[in-house]
């Protein structure tokens, strides 16, 4: 079977960690004679925009809807303002290719310590579903009674019940793959009224086809402090794009930073490509370097693995990551090592071709 990839490195250390995640498919080649990657590489990024006046071209996603998956590093450079290099890029491909889960999984790696002391690495390993094409983060809204002590901003949060029922049911079908049936929904509808009650009674209609799933429904506020106090007890977390989106960044905190996180945009229906990225942007204050931590992209290739129907070697992959961060004596800077990007990445692949 023939994948074609669509790679877009980006700026800043985005060119520098796909060149390691591609390492990593090329050992997958190697290693599974039947699996082969083509693969076209797009220069869109903060010089394509000075030089041409936007982030890709206008026929830009015509030209990405065909490829089976789209492998993205990251964009921002301080040349070009961000709600421009991040909001024209990357917002475009999810929406238009409808990528409505954003899968963020929150796994804490063994050898490595979490900020929570007192949780040890089975305690952490649960996976974030973040709606990624509606919610809060909607153009709708307006300003208005400017230059007045009355001035306001409103900014419309949508929910839809199409939204909101297929995210439901992902996050369900994820959960009855995983070992404790059990889906957290985060809420807040002892607050906002409107959304938050009609998201509610969705969960609860969804949840009705999903019978051995153990649903429990927590407000935004507490469900933070029981990812502090509690992770443990998580399995699968779903939220809305706002709520999955802060969930997420402290899940990243959590288990080690940045560095690590990975993250899919995925079209589960696979009618358009799925897009597969480290959670990080371009770090300015390393690239060119050569220190940055390659993990969080080689574990988003390992999510396009499962992705793509092969969780044997997603699986694969992340305990080559895994084994490597154990072993403790090839880390990056952020892991607390003097070990550089592409050093990282050869001793991924070494011990993937190890295992
Ligand atoms: P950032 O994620 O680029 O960096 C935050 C901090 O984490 C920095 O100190 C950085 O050195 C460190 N870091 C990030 N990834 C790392 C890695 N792989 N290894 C080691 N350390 C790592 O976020 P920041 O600084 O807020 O944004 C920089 C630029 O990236 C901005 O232009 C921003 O808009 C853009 N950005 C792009 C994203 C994307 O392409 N999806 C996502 C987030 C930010
Ligand atoms: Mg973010």
């Amino acid at each position: 079977k023939t994948y074609s990839v669509a790679v877009i490195p980006g700026d800043g250390i985005g060119p520098e960690v796909i060149r390691e995640s591609l390492k990593v498919l090329k050992t997958v080649e190697e290693i599974h004679g039947g699996i082969r990657f083509t693969y076209d590489t797009f220069d869109w990024n903060c010089a394509y925009y000075l030089k041409h006046g936007r982030m890709m071209p206008e026929n830009g996603l015509e030209i990405l809807k065909d490829y089976d998956v789209i492998l993205f590093g990251a964009v921002g450079d301080p040349s070009v303002p961000d709600h421009i290099s991040v909001w024209e890029l990357i917002l475009p491909i999810r929406r238009e290719f409808q990528q409505y889960v954003n899968l963020r999984p929150i796994k804490l790696l063994r050898g490595l310590e979490s900020h929570l002391r007192y949780k040890n690495h089975e305690d952490l390993d649960f996976i974030v579903v973040r709606e990624n094409t509606e919610g809060e983060y909607s153009s709708m809204g307006g300003r208005m009674h400017s230059n007045t002590p009355h001035e306001m901003a409103v900014q419309n949060n949508v929910i839809t019940r199409f939204g909101s029922e297929r995210i439901l049911h992902y996050a369900y079908q994820l959960a009855e793959q995983r070992s404790k049936q059990r889906l957290t929904v985060a809420t807040k509808s002892n607050a906002i009224n409107h959304t938050m009650t009609f998201w509610d009674e969705i969960v609860k209609e969804v949840g009705a086809d999903y019978p051995h799933i153990d649903t429990e429904l927590y407000h935004i506020d507490a469900l933070a402090a029981y990812f502090i106090l509690k992770p443990e007890t998580f399995d699968v977390v779903v939220g809305g794009n706002l709520f999955g989106d802060i969930l997420t960044d402290l899940g990243a905190a959590m288990v080690g930073g940045l560095g690590l996180a990975p993250s899919g945009n995925i079209n589960p229906e696979k009618n358009y490509p799925s897009m597969f990225e480290a959670i990080h942007g371009s770090a300015p204050d390393i690239a060119g370097k050569g220190i940055a931590n390659p993990i969080a992209q080689i574990w988003s290739v390992s999510l396009m693995m499962d992705h793509l129907g092969h969780p044997d070697l997603g699986k694969l992959i992340l305990d080559g990551i895994e084994e490597v961060v154990a072993e403790g004596e090839v880390r990056t800077p952020d892991l607390g090592g003097n070990a550089g990007t592409e050093s990282m990445g050869n001793a991924i692949v070494s011990k993937i071709k190890e295992l």
